[in-house]
């Protein structure tokens, strides 16, 4: 695992832009495992300063997010699909039909599972998968659990993420209870994986991911069996390393 020391927010944005930039540079049809939180924010903002300058183009580039909520539509203003319009789609020229991101109104939870999976077979697979990590070593919305879970799973998400999520609902009651997830599996069969932590909040869980034993009690340490996994941290996030 290669770990990048930023000094703060903004060097670890503009380092993980720049290797999602090579990587649609070197690849323009490339498959981006994109995610969404506070997090990969700016990261998304140095992509779109990218293009607009000129520097890349994503007509080509084919996308697959990670997680939806369940029960959310896409035109929710917190639905995932609505952040990664607000955030990165609607700012560059991808193209929407080359986006793809779990169904959260799906009537039929192991169907849109399966749904999902087949997609990002078809895509070919993940060329570069980025991902946030929870405090709790949550990557996409693998929460602490007794096994690792292998494909796209709805799953039932903890007190801890939901008090974390609160902050984007009127009140912790209105976020959802449930997530479609792309599972620690898939996340793995990435070519190459890229890990934005920023902040104090996130030390334990990325000195856990780096250093701690590989448990699906810290879903993110699996990455150390990935051989091209990349974290870009911040000073404060790798505070305990
Ligand atoms: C969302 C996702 C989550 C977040 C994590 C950290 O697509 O994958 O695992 O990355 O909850 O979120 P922030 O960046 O808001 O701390």
């Amino acid at each position: 695992m290669r770990v990048i020391r930023a000094k703060d927010y903004e060097e670890l944005s503009d380092i993980a832009a720049r290797i999602i930039a090579a990587q649609i540079i070197l690849k323009p049809n490339a498959v981006l495992g994109l995610a969404t939180g506070s997090t990969p924010i700016g990261t998304y903002q140095g992509l779109i300063r990218r293009f607009k300058d000129g520097k890349i183009s994503f007509s080509n580039v084919r996308t697959a997010n990670l997680d939806e909520y369940k029960g959310l539509r896409a035109d929710h203003d917190q639905s995932y699909a609505y952040f990664m319009r607000d955030n990165l789609f609607d700012h560059v020229d991808i193209k929407p039909e080359n986006t793809n991101i779990p169904n959260g109104m799906a009537e039929n939870d192991a169907k849109e599972c399966e749904r999902y999976d087949c997609v990002v077979k078809e895509l070919g697979g993940v060329d570069l998968q980025l991902l946030g990590i929870g405090k709790n070593g949550h990557i996409g919305f693998n929460e602490p659990a007794d096994a690792f879970q292998n494909g796209t799973y709805c799953v039932k998400l903890t007190d801890s993420t939901i008090q974390a999520n609160a902050r984007f609902f009127a009140s912790a009651d209105e976020v959802p209870k449930y997530a479609f997830s792309m599972g620690c599996g898939t996340i793995l069969a990435a070519k190459s994986v890229l890990l934005v932590a920023s902040g104090k909040d996130k030390a334990d869980a990325i000195y856990k991911t780096i250093h701690g034993p590989i448990t699906p009690q810290v879903p993110a340490s699996i990455l150390q069996f990935h051989p091209d996994a990349t974290i870009v941290a911040d000073e404060e996030a790798l505070s305990l390393c």
